[in-house]
């Protein structure tokens, strides 16, 4: 189980603080959100974050999480900023098997996001060029919505997908996760749990704790 805490979550007056606590709580992962204000509708936070946190810390793996139109464009700098898991969503880009190897030509890992609109086997073309899937549990864009229903339904089907094509791309859950959900989509193939305002973030004991408590319940499944 990969606990990925999304940012977008952060007290944003508190950032560099909150990071901190993220990492004393042993996380290893983060999930940054990029929003454009044109593939959602909200605006979220320039590319050069990735390169503030990967400078103070080089050991946290940074998965990036474009929610914009004409991904190609920040590639080359998600690189320079060490980035190092770039997803992208299918319908922002016409050429979707370039796309992904050309972001694993610069030595990143790649993957591709389901909207909860989206159909499964979507994937199907490309699934052996996929190291990752994002699936999104709510409508992108915003944080702190409810996790959406029939989403571990798809998530039955991705992870049955994956075996039938012997393929072991990871895969995300990204949206509304809670503890109940989480132990779901682990028994159900998540790999990868972008945790939010449900499980980490506002909770009484705060974040680092917060952190330990849900990785010591998430390990016990
Ligand atoms: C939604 C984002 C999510 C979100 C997750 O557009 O992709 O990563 O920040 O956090 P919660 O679950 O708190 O909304
Ligand atoms: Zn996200």
């Amino acid at each position: 189980m990969i606990n990925a805490p999304s940012i977008a979550n952060c007290d944003l007056l508190n950032l560099g603080k909150q990071i901190e606590e993220l990492i004393a709580g042993n996380i290893k992962f983060l999930h940054i959100d990029l929003m454009d204000g044109h593939y959602v509708p909200n605006l979220f936070l320039p590319t050069s974050i990735v390169k503030v946190i990967k400078l103070k810390y080089p050991n946290i793996i940074i998965d990036v999480h474009l929610m914009v139109d004409n991904p190609h464009n920040y590639i080359n700098l998600l690189k320079e900023y060490g980035a190092d898991y770039v997803s992208f969503h299918i319908d922002s880009t016409n050429f979707v098997i370039r796309f992904l190897r050309y972001i694993q030509e610069k030595e990143m890992k790649a993957g591709v996001v389901i909207n909860p609109s989206q159909r499964i086997d979507i994937i199907e073309p490309f699934i052996h060029f996929l190291d990752y899937v994002v699936l999104m549990t709510v409508e992108p864009g915003f944080v702190g919505q409810r996790f959406m229903e029939g989403s571990l339904k798809r998530l039955d089907e991705l992870n049955k997908l994956r075996k039938n094509t012997n393929t072991n791309f990871l895969i995300s859950v990204d949206g509304g996760i809670d503890y109940p959900n989480s132990i779901e989509s682990l028994k159900r193939g998540a790999d990868i749990l972008v945790t939010g305002i449900y499980t980490i973030f506002n909770q009484p004991d705060g974040l680092t704790s917060a952190c330990l408590r849900f990785e010591k319940e998430m390990n016990r499944i």
